[in-house]
């Protein structure tokens, strides 16, 4: 037998999955992350949990199959992204906790780089909008503050690396630093064109070279762990960021071939094949998981508030006891009666890029219930990402490419019908759920397995891909076209005087 075990270490959670070669999910383990939130718009988690958390899943997962380490042919690794962390090369201690994605405290630097112009030369290199989400400003930040942090940079003492980068050098008891293109790609220091660190963002940022990880392909060997942590040595042969790695674990390996991903927030990722696309329609781009030294892209677009709506709904207005609820409230109603619900609660991402804008209810009557709003709330969702969508295809289309043929779904909110019909309805495109729904982990075995033999190349993957259900748009295309304008006139009305 063969297994592929996957490390995939969420913002939320640490998981590992044990894959089968066939892609079916063996066993699973899981343990919460703590999240610090030492002031407001500050993300923290501490280093060392999110180390333990992923080793204990990890040994967790093959006991629960009875799968020694002997017949574990790779190990994969697929990873939060953008979140940074920085540690002492000898004694592997972080200076500081990590600072998550979602952090916000090196805005002012972000501010400063957009205002002396800095932005287009920026996009160009790395394919990225200035934005604190990135990886960049929040280094400098940690150097500029930690104590004794940038003289001991300067000496080549410290190492940086995003949450993979982390995982590798304690898998390997500190022998190797290394990061996959994927992730290099999202701290905003990474020139996608040649997949090099770029000295020129490296000095703007003042960023010492010394602190890089080593970029490999995302298929390739990265290092072997620590014989002493699963009884024997494991090869490391897939490194992805977690969005990179749904799009590969969802089959989309070529130009034009889309995924979705549900979660608290949504991630939406076209692949764009070698092709270097930069958006007019507020996207970015990103390194696509490669499995060779030649750069691969998708456009991605994201949505800050996707399935964290539905918590809204049970956490903030306690409207209903738990988040499988909100379909049957949903679906007691045959449409949202004119609500319209835009889940700006931290500003709107991809495509209208307003951080002041903020969560607006639209079109009550007296005749609307909480089934309405629960509707509303839900099909938000929907609308965010279609919006995503079309911004996409203006950009392909401008550039005389094809147009998104299916939309593959996954992450938890996934698994609602009502929400994916909607989302078929809205986009005029049939959307398709798989039967496995773990694309992220998958996604980190199949780049694993590729690298180590286990399969012959991509096609064997394409053909292993099933879909459990399509959802084929079922909405006359005026009513999905009017459906989209109320949806951004309703977008209109967050914005803030
Ligand atoms: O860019 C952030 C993204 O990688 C986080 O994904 O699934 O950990 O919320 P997730």
């Amino acid at each position: 037998m063969t297994y592929l075990l996957a490390l995939d270490q969420g913002t939320s959670s640490s998981r590992s999955i044990l894959f089968h070669r066939d892609g079916h999910a063996v066993a699973m383990a899981q343990r919460e992350l703590p999240q610090i939130f030492p002031r407001p718009g500050w993300v923290e988690h501490d280093p060392m949990e999110i180390w333990n958390a992923q080793l204990a899943t990890a040994r967790e997962a093959l006991a629960q199959a009875g799968v020694g380490a002997a017949q574990v042919q790779a190990i994969g690794i697929t990873n939060q992204r953008e979140t940074t962390l920085l540690w002492d090369r000898r004694t592997g201690r972080p200076l500081h906790h990590a600072l998550v994605w979602q952090d916000r405290r090196s805005e002012p630097l972000c501010a400063r780089l957009r205002e002396e112009g800095h932005a287009p030369t920026i996009q160009a290199k790395t394919g990225l909008v200035v934005d604190a989400y990135f990886s960049a400003t929040k280094l400098r930040w940690l150097l500029d503050h930690v104590d004794g942090a940038r003289a001991a940079a300067e000496r080549g003492e410290l190492a940086f690396g995003t949450v993979d980068s982390w995982l590798v050098w304690q898998l390997t008891g500190g022998r190797v630093h290394a990061t996959d293109v994927s992730n290099a790609s999202r701290t905003m220091l990474f020139n996608v064109h040649d997949n090099t660190w770029d000295a020129e963002l490296l000095q703007l940022l003042q960023i010492p070279p010394s602190l890089l990880p080593r970029v490999q392909p995302s298929s390739s060997a990265f290092a072997e762990t620590d014989p002493a942590l699963f009884g024997r040595a494991l090869p490391i042969c897939g490194v992805a960021g977690d969005q990179q790695s749904a799009l590969f674990g969802q089959a989309c390996f070529s130009a034009g071939m889309a995924k979705n991903t549900y979660g608290t927030g949504c991630f939406l990722l076209m692949h764009t094949g070698e092709r270097f696309q930069p958006s007019h329609n507020g996207l970015v781009v990103t390194s696509a998981a490669q499995t060779s030294a030649t750069p691969q892209y998708a456009m991605e677009g994201s949505v800050f508030v996707g399935g964290a709506v539905v918590q809204w709904l049970r956490d903030g207005l306690k409207a209903i006891e738990g988040s499988a609820q909100v379909q049957a409230l949903a679906e007691s109603v045959p449409d949202a009666g004119g609500v319209m619900l835009v889940p700006a609660f931290t500003g709107l991402g991809a495509p209208y890029w307003n951080a002041e804008a903020r969560g607006t209810i639209t079109g009550l009557t007296r005749g609307t219930t909480l089934a309405h709003i629960a509707r509303a709330a839900l099909e938000s969702i929907a609308f965010q990402s279609a919006a995503l969508l079309t911004a996409m295809s203006r950009d392909v289309q401008a550039a005389g490419g094809a147009p998104v043929a299916e939309l593959r779904v996954d992450g938890g909110a996934a698994v609602n019908d009502l929400l994916m019909q909607f989302q078929a309805d809205l986009l005029g495109i049939p959307v398709v759920r798989p039967a496995v729904t773990e694309t992220t982990a998958l996604g980190a075995a199949y780049l694993a397995g590729l690298a180590c033999g286990v399969y012959a190349g991509t096609d064997e993957l394409s053909a292993q891909w099933r879909a459990e259900r399509r959802f084929e748009p079922a909405m006359d295309r005026a009513r999905a076209a009017e459906a989209m304008a109320r949806w951004e006139r309703a977008v209109r009305q967050t914005v803030q005087d």
